[in-house]
Parts: C-alpha cells; sequence; structure tokens
C-alpha cells in the first residue's frame, strides 16, 4: 500500500464499491469481495414484518419475499430516480450493506471510491454523495468504465464498454483522467434485450407461461450472437403442461438487437482521435459488464471495426468485480488532495 499522504493508514479500510443497476459489488483492502443484485425491499407492513423478521432484505433473498416487500431497484437506467425519496433511501441501503459485508471490524475509517454510470454522474452526483456520506468518511465518485480501466491499467490509448443491465458505458483513455466528452452512456444494454427477448417469445408462442425473471435466466444461460453450433431449447408450462420449446432464433435475435448502437457509438467516440491514436485506440479494446459474456460479442465488434484497419477487442476476465476492483485500486493509490471529506 502506498502511504496516503498524512492519513493513518493502520486506521482506515479502503473500499471499491460498483454501483450497479442489476449487480453491486464491494472489493476492500482487507481482501474481502462480496456482491448483492441491487434490490432492496421493507416489509409492507406488520404482518409482513413478522412473516420476514428483518427491517430491510436485499438482492435476490428480497427478490424471493418480494409479494410482502415494499420492492425498490433504486438505479433503473443507471440513474438514481429522480424525485423518488425511497430510492435515495435505497441506494443508501445498498452502500451499508455492502459496507457490513466487507465486515469493517468497528471504529475503523471507511474511504470510498464508488463507480457509478457516467450518466448518472452527471445527473445524480449529490444525491450520490448524499446516499454514501453516512457511511465513509472520504469520498471519491468515478464513471464505472474509468475504474475498470484504472484496475486494469489501461491508461493510455484504450477504450473500455461496460455493457450492464441499464446502460452501455463507453469510457476511452489517453493517459489522463477522462473528461465527460472522453465518455459516453446509451441505454441499448441488458435490460433492453430482455425487453426485446420477451416480446419475441410472447409473439411466437402466445400460449405459453414465462415471465421476464426468466427471460432474463434464458438470456444468461444462453445468449450468443450469429452462430452457434447448438440447440437452444426450453422448458415451459403450455395449459398446465411442461413443453419443449425452441428459443434459439429468439435469443439471437435478442442479443444482436444491441450491436447496431454497439458498433456505432464507438466508431463515432474513436473518430474523434487523431488517425496515429485511432489505430492505438482500435488495438484495445476491452469488453465488461455482464453483457460481454454473450458469446461471440467481442468477434463480431472486432470483426465490425477492421472494416477500418487493424483492430482488438478482448474481454475482462472477472465482470463481477472488475469495476469494485479497479475503484478499490484507485482508493489505494489516490493522493489525498483529490479525497473529498464528508
Ligand atoms: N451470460 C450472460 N449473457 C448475457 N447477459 C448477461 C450474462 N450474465 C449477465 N448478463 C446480464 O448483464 C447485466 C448485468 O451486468 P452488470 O452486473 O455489469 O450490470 P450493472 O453494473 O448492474 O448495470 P449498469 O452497469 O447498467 O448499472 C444483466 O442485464 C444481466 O442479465
Ligand atoms: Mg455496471
Amino acid at each position: 500500500m502506498k502511504p496516503n499522504d498524512e492519513q493513518n493508514q493502520e486506521n482506515v479500510l479502503f473500499v471499491g464499491i460498483d454501483l450497479g443497476t442489476s449487480r453491486s459489488a464491494i472489493s476492500a483492502s482487507n481482501n474481502k469481495r462480496e456482491w448483492i443484485e441491487s434490490y432492496v425491499g421493507w416489509p409492507k407492513d406488520f404482518i409482513a414484518e413478522q412473516v420476514i423478521g428483518k427491517p430491510v432484505l436485499f438482492g435476490e433473498e428480497a427478490l424471493q419475499h418480494r409479494l410482502s416487500l415494499d420492492l425498490c431497484r433504486p438505479l433503473e437506467r443507471g440513474i438514481i430516480k429522480e424525485g423518488i425519496e425511497s430510492s435515495e433511501r435505497a441506494v443508501k441501503e445498498i452502500i451499508r450493506h455492502l459496507i457490513d459485508l466487507a465486515n469493517s471490524e468497528p471504529g475503523k475509517q471507511i474511504h470510498a471510491v464508488v463507480g457509478v454510470p457516467s450518466d448518472s454522474l452527471k445527473v445524480n452526483k449529490l444525491a450520490i454523495r448524499r446516499a454514501v456520506a453516512e457511511h465513509v468518511q472520504a469520498l471519491m465518485v468515478v464513471t464505472e468504465p474509468f475504474a475498470i480501466a484504472y484496475g486494469m491499467n489501461l491508461l493510455n490509448n484504450a477504450m473500455v464498454i461496460d455493457i450492464g443491465a441499464g446502460t452501455t458505458d463507453f469510457c476511452i483513455m489517453h493517459g489522463t483522467i477522462p473528461a465527460e466528452e472522453d465518455q459516453k452512456t446509451i441505454f441499448t444494454a441488458g435490460d433492453y434485450i430482455d425487453e426485446q427477448l420477451f416480446n419475441y417469445l410472447i409473439e411466437k408462442y402466445p400460449n405459453s407461461r414465462f415471465n421476464k425473471n426468466m427471460v432474463r435466466q434464458f438470456k444468461e444461460k444462453f445468449s450468443f450472437v450469429q452462430t452457434l453450433n447448438e440447440d437452444i431449447r426450453v422448458e415451459l408450462p403450455v395449459n398446465g403442461k411442461p413443453v419443449m420449446h425452441d428459443i434459439k432464433n429468439e435469443i439471437r435475435r435478442a442479443c444482436e438487437s444491441i450491436l447496431p448502437a454497439l458498433v456505432e457509438t464507438t466508431t463515432e467516440m474513436i473518430a474523434r482521435f487523431d488517425p496515429e491514436f485511432q489505430t492505438k485506440i482500435k488495438n484495445n479494446i476491452v469488453l465488461a459488464g455482464g453483457g460481454s459474456l454473450i458469446r461471440g460479442i467481442a468477434e463480431y465488434l472486432q470483426d465490425a471495426l477492421k472494416e477500418y484497419g487493424d483492430c482488438k477487442v478482448t474481454r475482462v476476465e472477472n465482470p463481477l468485480f472488475a469495476g469494485s476492483d479497479g475503484a478499490l485500486k484507485l482508493a489505494i493509490d489516490m493522493p489525498a488532495r483529490y479525497w473529498e471529506t464528508l
């Protein structure tokens, strides 16, 4: 650990937090790593309180008890839902819960770098700061793709594309802290694929029973673009009886629905640079986020960009923790003058 100026390191737990639409993760300087689905639920009434026996539930557990809860997914489309008090409260709860999971010994100061989608940084910086302030003593808020880039040491001539649930975030690194024009957010990401897939399936199988949660699970299990040498079949009830359904074509179409905007935005962002830098950046494109797990997506993007010369697209090793690990590395390396004391 580098000496972080005057601070007394012994007494500080550094954490990197990735605040995502669908999942949030924490990596801490005590080597703990944890993640939860970004759902928060409060018991609806006095009976619900008794059934549940806890004041607040998170993630998978909250989803399971959704009928007894006021359920909140606070970062829909990557932005703290405006004007809704419970969203801000929910973000607070997520941060507190993640820090609890990282198991700080009581009395330790928490210094946190929080990665959020690029757009929410523009729109929600104050709300995010309020939500975090209660639980940490020093804070820096950065964009998710910047945290990922920092964690992978991609500081110069590189591009990170974070395909999340609510948003796809792009960030070009050229040897400085990225400015606003080096970053861009679009809304074609995982949730969008889920919507498309849901609609395609309803159209093809109007008498079969399924819900959005099941559709997302099908996507996560089978996602691919272009070609795949295997069948994709799932069992769904029709009039109460289980029936096998072929969903390969629908999976492919839904996953491919995000490709045009992905290629277009990548091309546009790179085009702003000098040709010499364009070539370097194009040879250093990294996909991150849950969407980077779609089979064939890196190869597709690489082929699409090759039209204009050499290009290399890879993906991060661990999409779940790439953001929080990068944020933690930033927290550990950052000189004291960059921290905002709360
Ligand atoms: N194998 C997979 N194939 C396709 N999509 C997947 C796969 N695994 C996860 N996903 C999708 O990735 C998305 C979640 O990714 P991630 O955890 O990076 O998002 P997030 O950080 O919560 O969202 P955001 O960055 O938009 O705030 C979800 O839409 C999820 O369904
Ligand atoms: Mg994310």
